[in-house]
């Protein structure tokens, strides 16, 4: 559970928000209903699964007390979407912003994966949000409202990434979509971020990308400058940050909280960080006497 002693906001600075998470039932989804119930939005939850979305919002409404709403629906049914939205504004009044979180991802070799597996993430991740924006937008605009859209992508979003393939397509588009209508929204005042994370540690994530088999082999927190996975409340700050009134000339930003990993494996020297001081004695003598 998120540790709430380290959020950065003060009480009350959700007060007045109401806002949906997809995917919110679990992992990260979770983390960030949490954190803004304890800060005073309205949550509303959304999944497939009814079952994990009623716990996770009875036990947030337990520690915040806060409303939290939980509506089941698939994020690729956009007729799903507009039901679960006309529930939420009725149930808890007006929307303030949206967190698009929820995803579908497994790591495997892409000559592996059927097209209707590659299809299933793009609709989640992709068409899911997609649907989701266009539902909350559409409303937004329709009722003069002014709208904050969120939605967590990954650091391969940007560079690609192979054994993910399906998810960094579908992350690209998202990333797209967000710099798109950043600029094209901003005349109806509905303005667009995305978080890229790195490693947080979740049952979703590392039941799919890193299973036991592959961490018994790698330490990944090794491609971390930091040397560490993130941590949940790091995550939560940002985003309650984002969604919040205090971010708000923040439009169109892609912001990245992975600890470095991914300039590490950018920049064409990091790998010598494995020299020794004895080695780079040695190195520096040969590359002083280069011109001899
Ligand atoms: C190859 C696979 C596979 C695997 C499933 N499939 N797992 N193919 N390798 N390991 C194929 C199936 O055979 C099927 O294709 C198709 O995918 C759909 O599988 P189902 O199990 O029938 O679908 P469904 O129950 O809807 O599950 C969807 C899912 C599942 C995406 C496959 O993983 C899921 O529910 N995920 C939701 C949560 C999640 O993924 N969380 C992680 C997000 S983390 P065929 O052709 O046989 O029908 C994340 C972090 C990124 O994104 C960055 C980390 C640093
Ligand atoms: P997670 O716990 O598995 O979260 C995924 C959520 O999406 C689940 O609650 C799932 O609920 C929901 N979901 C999946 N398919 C759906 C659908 N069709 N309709 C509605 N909801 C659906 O994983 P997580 O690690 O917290 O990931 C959260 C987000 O962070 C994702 O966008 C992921 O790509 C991103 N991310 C995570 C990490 C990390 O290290 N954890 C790193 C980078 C990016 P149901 O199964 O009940 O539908």
């Amino acid at each position: 559970m998120l540790d709430t002693s380290k959020l950065m906001l003060n009480k009350g600075s959700l007060n007045g928000h109401v806002i949906i998470v997809t995917g919110g039932g679990t992992g990260l989804g979770k983390t960030m209903a949490h954190c803004f119930s304890q800060l005073g939005a309205k949550v509303s939850i959304w999944g497939r699964r009814k079952d994990v979305l009623e716990n996770t919002a009875s036990e947030i409404e337990k520690l915040t007390g806060t409303k939290v709403l939980p509506l089941s629906c698939d994020v690729r049914n956009y007729d799903e979407i507009e039901n679960a939205l006309n529930l939420c504004i009725s149930e808890l009044g007006e929307i303030s912003g949206l967190v698009n979180n929820a995803a579908g991802n497994f790591i495997s070799p892409t000559e592996r994966i059927s097209h209707r597996a590659f299809d299933i993430i793009i609709d989640i991740v992709l068409k899911g949000s997609k649907n989701c924006i266009l539902a909350l937008g559409n409303y937004w605009i329709k009722n003069k409202k002014q709208g904050n859209v969120l939605s967590i992508t990954t650091t391969y979003a940007t560079t690609g990434s192979g054994y993910v393939v399906p998810s960094a397509a579908a992350k690209a588009g998202l990333l797209a979509i967000t710099k798109s209508l950043a600029v094209e929204w901003a005349k109806y005042n509905i303005r667009f971020n995305t978080i890229s994370p790195g490693p947080f540690p979740t049952k979703g994530a590392w039941d799919r990308l890193f299973p036991e088999i592959l961490r018994e082999k790698l330490d990944f927190t090794n491609k971390i400058p930091l040397k560490r996975v993130g941590e949940h409340y790091e995550l939560a700050n940002l985003a309650s940050f984002l969604m919040s009134e205090f971010s708000s000339f923040i439009n169109g930003e892609e912001i990245i909280i992975d600890g470095g990993e991914w300039l590490k494996g950018a920049g064409e020297f990091n790998f010598l960080d494995m020299i020794s001081n004895d080695e780079w004695t040695e190195i520096e003598a040969i590359v002083r006497n280069a011109k001899s």
